[in-house]
């Protein structure tokens, strides 16, 4: 039996339609200075296809990486919390446009947590033996179901995908500890009523969006603490021992709180939300592809990784790199662009919203 479940393939997709702050503000009563100031973020990608199709293409570009073909994965895994249907799930999507036909499919939604729970998972599966070749994505399109009259939470996010590869290893690599955990009492900080719970025959339009961005800002600091300590104390490693922290990406203030937890200095940690925002279970597997890919991270270095998201999930992990930081084909597939900008996109869902708003608020 392998004892690890090593990185051999990393990939992302970014949807190329930019919306901007200044874009943002256009229609919602808000600035470019407030969003960077409280948040870091200064673009993010709006997409004009569904999750699997970003999905896909992280894959394709995570399997390039790998070398490996996709008909060799035996397990696809998506974290995601917008997929493009309730039935059939978006991991059966890639498995057919991937042509991975031997491999068993599911989604996994821990919220923005979903990719190191995935993580998790998916290494005790390849530590037991269950599977071997494993293909783990993070892909949302959050720009669908944001209420885009909301200020608060509409600035916050947007879409894309990242994938790994994950195979059976005897060398020291992967996932050398993690840990995951769920604060449920405070579920109703950050949630979307709808699915199953909705009325589908009085549903007017609008999706409301619970969201309390203090109470999530306090309480994702303490999850985190908690969970990186646990993994620290279950290796054994110290801060000493950290090449870099890759975090979930939410929000710039507290990336900085992490790192200075971590005593990870500022070159080391990596951070893109200026350029993507909040893309929930992608932003890590986007995080450590970039990381790769601006030579942040080298071979068998060691990282530690943070997140949380809506349940409250949270999950620390410490991961260890291989000893190849180049794809072994080139992973670097991008989405074409439709022609529509980011503000074509969202618009029309701002004014139907702003529109049904309006008629509820006259009722
Ligand atoms: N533009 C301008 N003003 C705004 C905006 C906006 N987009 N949003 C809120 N404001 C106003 C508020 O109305 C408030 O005005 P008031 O003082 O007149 O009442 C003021 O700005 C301050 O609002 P706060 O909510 O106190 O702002 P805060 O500094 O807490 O920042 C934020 C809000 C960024 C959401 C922060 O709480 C946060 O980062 N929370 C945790 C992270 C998070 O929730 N991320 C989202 C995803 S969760 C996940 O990843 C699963």
């Amino acid at each position: 039996m392998k004892k690890y479940a090593e990185i051999t393939g990393w990939g992302k997709c970014l949807p190329p339609a930019v919306m901007s702050n200044d874009d943002l503000a256009t229609f919602l009563d808000t600035s470019d200075e407030w969003i960077r100031t409280r948040t870091g973020i200064e673009e993010r990608r709006v997409s004009a296809v569904g999750t699997s199709k970003l999905a896909t293409v992280a894959g394709r570009n995570a399997l390039a990486a790998a070398g490996l073909d996709a008909s060799e994965l035996d397990l696809i895994l998506v974290g995601t919390c917008t997929p493009d249907e309730l039935i059939p799930n978006v991991a059966s999507a890639v498995q057919r446009d991937l042509g991975s036909k031997y491999a068993a499919a599911f989604d996994l939604n821990a919220a923005c947590s979903s990719f190191l729970y995935g993580m998790h998972y998916a290494t005790q599966a390849i530590r037991t033996g269950v599977h071997k070749k494993v293909l783990i994505i993070g892909a949302e399109r959050l720009t669908r179901i944001l209420d885009w009259t909301q200020r608060e939470s509409a600035v916050l996010f947007g879409d894309g995908a990242g994938a790994m590869v994950l195979e059976a290893s005897d060398t020291e690599s992967g996932l050398l500890a993690s840990h995951v955990t769920c604060d449920a009492d405070a579920r109703d900080v950050l949630a979307l009523k709808f699915g199953m719970s909705f009325d589908r025959f009085g549903f007017d339009g609008i999706m409301p969006f619970n969201f309390v961005g203090q109470e999530i800002f306090k309480r994702a600091v303490k999850g985190m603490n908690t969970a990186v300590e646990k993994v620290f104390a279950e290796t054994g490693l110290t801060t000493a021992d950290i090449d870099s922290l890759i975090p979930h990406q939410a929000n710039k203030r507290l990336i900085d709180y992490l790192a200075k937890m971590c005593k990870v200095p500022e070159e080391k940690t990596v951070i893109n939300i200026q350029k993507y925002g909040n893309t929930s279970s992608a932003t890590l597997p986007i995080a450590f592809c970039e990381a790769v890919e601006q030579g942040i991270v080298k071979p068998g270095d060691t990282i530690v990784s943070a997140v949380f998201g809506g349940g409250l999930t949270c999950g620390a992990g410490i991961i260890k790199w291989g000893q190849r930081v180049t794809p072994i084909r080139p992973n670097d597939e991008v989405l074409e662009s439709t022609g529509e900008s980011a503000l074509d996109l969202i618009l029309p869902l701002h004014e139907q919203t702003k529109l049904a708003w309006e008629k509820r608020g006259n009722e």
